[in-house]
């Protein structure tokens, strides 16, 4: 095995050598106390000596860096800096997959499964990947960073690292042992080991290259005033798919009296917390109050919900249809990544998905029609997207029934508490971050606070 060499060591160019992957990911470095955003230039000074990947795993996140002496013109976009002290001391730091070298060296090792130090490198069985595949790293918005080989697999890496497996690659794993072609299966994968379970560090999976992603699909449909309704119910068919196979592939519980009380509390929280941060919220809390109390009630009653492992971030952009067939598969299970591992891990009814999906036509809507009227805010509230995207509910909610045999529709109380929710978890965000999109969810605050929100959610 490889020694780990000096994070400064001189690279030699030729033939990929383990030696250069370990000091890849040598250079993984601790969380950002700070928040999210580019690490500052001196965190590896608080490193401890030692396999930093591991190190960082055991700190709860990290950043996939590399580091060298100099650095080409060529990677001075994706420069970091320079630490002063610390293991990594005087070498240039730099964004790892930005450099095609070093992107082709963690192909090449996870063609060759095996340890290297805290690393281990994971194929799945009977999986042959091919080799001197061109990597680009994937121009997307998106909170880790990925890479695509060839189009013919995608890599993610992933920027919050917890000890324990990625719920993207555990529920990928499930759903493909099961037999759920509505994923792409985990092809390869690589983790660190630390002081606690393993933290997966990356995800090789195969890259549909025939796919749009569905928001953006939605808005080319948006754009050229074509029927949706098809694609929302072959969708709506696709989720429920993806709800069966984990149901059966891994465990379910059921939600009663306690838990009901404790979920309606905590949404009412959210709810309060964010009407004392955005006035344009207050006039609607006591009817969206009412939509926790329905639910609560029920719960009082005795009612009780199955629940299960879900997608729990599910929105259009979650979701890839292939340009040939119109088959939808859904991508990226690892949940919020903000929260913690064990609520992303949760069991929960599956409306959560089916809620976040439905908002996320709202926003479709909104931002379809904005591009000929002048942006969401003006397009919230006018009757086009609104029909749009109460067509386009009531297709995917017919889909997911036909898939399964439930209709989210027949549990109201249910489907609103968590729309509304989401609904006021999108309003303190587009507040603070994004003040033009806020009629986009007040659109829907405004609606699932109206009579009619009680019995067609
Ligand atoms: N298997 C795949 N085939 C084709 N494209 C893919 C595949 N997986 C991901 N993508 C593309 O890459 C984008 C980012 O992927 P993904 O959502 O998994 O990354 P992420 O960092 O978790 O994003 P986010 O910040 O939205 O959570 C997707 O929106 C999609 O366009
Ligand atoms: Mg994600």
């Amino acid at each position: 095995m490889a020694k780990p060499s000096s994070a400064s060591r001189a690279r030699r160019p030729g033939a990929p050598e383990p030696a250069d992957c370990y000091q890849l990911l040598l250079g993984v470095l601790p969380p950002n106390p700070h928040g999210a955003g580019p690490p500052p230039a001196n965190r590896a000074a608080r490193t401890e000596p030692g396999p930093a990947a591991a190190h960082a795993a055991a700190n709860g996140a990290g950043e996939p860096v590399v580091a060298r002496e100099a650095a080409p013109p060529r990677l001075a976009h994706a420069l970091i800096g320079r630490p002063a002290t610390g293991p990594l001391a005087g070498a240039l730091l730099y964004e790892a997959l930005a450099d095609p070298r070093q992107a082709a060296l963690l192909l090449e090792r996870l063609r060759l499964p095996g340890t290297l130090g805290p690393l281990r490198f994971r194929r799945a069985p009977g999986a042959a990947i091919e080799a001197d595949l061109t990597p680009r790293p994937l121009a997307a918005e998106q909170s880790n960073s990925s890479v695509v080989y060839g189009d013919a697999y995608i890599l993610k890496v992933f920027r919050r690292i917890a000890p324990g497996i990625n719920p993207d690659l555990e529920v990928a794993l499930a759903l493909t042992r099961t037999g759920c072609r509505r994923v792409p299966p985990p092809t390869a994968w690589f983790e660190a080991a630390g002081a606690g379970a393993p933290a997966t560090l990356g995800l090789l999976q195969p890259y549909l290259a025939d796919c749009a992603d569905g928001w953006q699909y939605a808005l080319d449909q948006l754009a050229r005033g074509a029927d949706f309704t098809a694609a929302a119910h072959a969708l709506g068919q696709a989720t429920a798919e993806v709800h069966l196979a984990l149901a059966r592939s891994l465990p379910t519980a059921e939600i009663g009296p306690p838990q009901i009380e404790h979920l309606t509390a905590a949404m009412s929280r959210r709810l309060d917390a964010a009407a004392g941060a955005v006035p344009a919220l207050r006039p609607f809390r006591r009817a969206l109050r009412g939509a926790y109390a329905d639910l609560a009630a029920l719960g009082d009653s005795g009612r009780a919900w199955p629940a299960q492992r879900i997608h729990g971030d599910l929105h259009l952009g979650q979701a890839l249809r292939s340009t040939r067939d119109g088959r939808w598969s859904l991508i990226d299970f690892e949940g919020e990544p903000a929260s913690p591992l064990a609520e992303r891990r949760r069991l929960q009814p599956v409306v959560r998905d089916i809620a976040g999906m439905l908002r996320s036509f709202d926003y479709a809507a909104a931002v379809g029609a904005g591009g000929a009227h002048g942006g969401p805010q003006s397009a919230a509230g006018s009757r086009e997207p609104r029909e749009w995207a109460r067509r386009s509910r009531a297709a995917y909610c017919a889909g997911y029934a036909a898939a399964c045999g439930h209709d989210p529709r027949a549990e109201p109380e249910l489907l609103r508490a968590y729309e509304t929710d989401k609904a006021v978890y999108e309003v303190l965000y587009e507040a603070r971050h994004r003040p033009d999109w806020l009629p986009v969810p007040l659109s829907a605050i405004r609606r699932l606070a109206g009579p009619a929100a009680r019995d067609t959610a």
